[in-house]
């Protein structure tokens, strides 16, 4: 497909203009991963001497009863490797799921005052990787640590808004109102999540028309930042949840964005097609948003116990770098039932391992592209 075919009509922005951030800093992303052949060697295979690990922190080892002595599962993580905590500033180097070490995460500054929002994007044009979950749960983690946050529904499926417990035949007025009626606002759609500090956007079926209708209007990859501007000083961050393609709405939330976040389920043929997600970003970048940077790659699904899961997430590293999170989302029913009941993880299993990863994203998140 030509570059004209995927976006036509790109060209000058007539946009309102998005209020300057601090910089990233970014190393250069790496090429496909799905390129990268499998059988490379991986750091979790190298062998781990016993004096490279943290003394304190090894158990030690009981002979049991009948004299054979307990062993891992041979297919589990070296124990060097915990997962889910954070390392204090001042203690061991302790190594994460990613390969590399985890570094402290402080917690959210608190906020005196609201806005500047920072809008992200939620993008994979794969289905079923975590988009809507990540935006769910990291919108909840977020507001729990006092952030003002919109979670904007921009996939006709709805799945937001229903995983937020709204009734798609309910609505009143949804995101295709606002785009495509000049006398509607932010204010006339938004509607509280349930979870305090998190509002939402929601979406319907309607909002498949609307792919079709913006064909038509002036500056149609602009649209949905145009609507949105008034709501960037009322909020902290705007999170959107992209469909699963690269077409006219999704380059919509790219270019009203500020940031990116790519959910990747850490599964071998999730990482085919980065190459065309990153060549679309590049695209939006030069031509319809020259702030948008790519805040991070977070590896959903993830099942430390298999060599796949782990030799997944070693691609990722190796082809996003710096960019992938530190903090991945493991696999557990516990999403889907928080699905079924429209709420998310953080109030639906408040303690539950899935609940503290998305509050530990949250930080990462704060820390990488908020409090800066
Ligand atoms: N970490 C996880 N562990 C287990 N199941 C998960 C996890 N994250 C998401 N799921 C489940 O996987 C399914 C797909 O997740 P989700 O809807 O978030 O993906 P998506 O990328 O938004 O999909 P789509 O592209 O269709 O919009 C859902 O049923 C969800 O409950
Ligand atoms: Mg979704």
């Amino acid at each position: 497909m030509s570059d004209n075919q995927m976006f036509p009509g790109f060209g000058g922005s007539s946009a309102p203009a998005m209020p300057p951030r601090a910089p990233v800093t970014s190393p250069p992303l790496g090429d496909d991963v799905s390129d990268v052949p499998l059988s490379d060697p991986l750091p979790f295979e190298k062998p781990i001497r016993r004096e490279d690990l943290p003394q304190e922190e090894t158990p030690r080892e009981e002979t049991p009863r009948g004299g054979v002595p307990a062993v891992a599962a041979s297919n589990e993580a070296p124990s060097v490797v915990r997962e889910s905590a954070a390392a204090p500033s001042d203690g061991p180097v302790v190594m994460g799921p990613t390969g590399r070490p985890m570094p402290h995460l402080p917690e959210p500054s608190v906020l005196t005052s609201h806005g500047n929002a920072r809008v992200i994007s939620m993008c994979n044009q794969k289905g079923g990787v975590g988009k809507t979950t990540t935006t769910i749960n990291l919108g909840a983690a977020l507001a729990e640590y006092g952030r003002k946050v919109l979670l904007v529904d921009f996939d006709p499926q709805g799945s937001l808004s229903v995983g937020l417990g709204l009734n798609p035949h309910e609505m009143d007025l949804t995101i295709y109102n606002l785009l495509m009626e000049r006398d509607v606002k932010v204010e006339d759609v938004v509607v509280p999540s349930g979870v305090p500090g998190m509002d939402l956007l929601p979406s319907n079926i309607d909002l498949s028309a609307a792919e079709v209708q913006l064909v038509h209007e002036v500056a149609r990859e602009q649209t949905l930042q145009r609507v949105l501007a008034p709501a960037l000083a009322t909020y902290d961050v705007i999170l959107i949840d992209c469909q699963p393609s690269l077409g006219l709405l999704t380059v919509n939330a790219l270019t009203a964005s500020h940031g990116v976040i790519v959910p990747l389920e850490c599964e071998y043929f999730a990482l085919r097609g980065v190459a065309l997600l990153k060549t679309t970003i590049d695209k939006v970048r030069e031509r319809l948003n020259p702030r948008l940077e790519i805040d991070g790659v977070l590896g959903t699904m993830f099942d430390g116990r298999t060599l796949h899961s782990r030799e997944v997430m070693d691609r990722l590293v190796q082809a996003w770098g710096d960019k992938v999170f530190h903090t991945v989302i493991r696999r557990t029913v516990k999403f889907s039932d928080s699905t079924v009941a429209g709420e998310p993880i953080t109030t639906y299993a408040s303690s539950s391992a899935g609940a503290d990863s998305y509050r530990q994203l949250s930080k990462e998140v704060a820390a990488r592209c908020l409090d800066v």
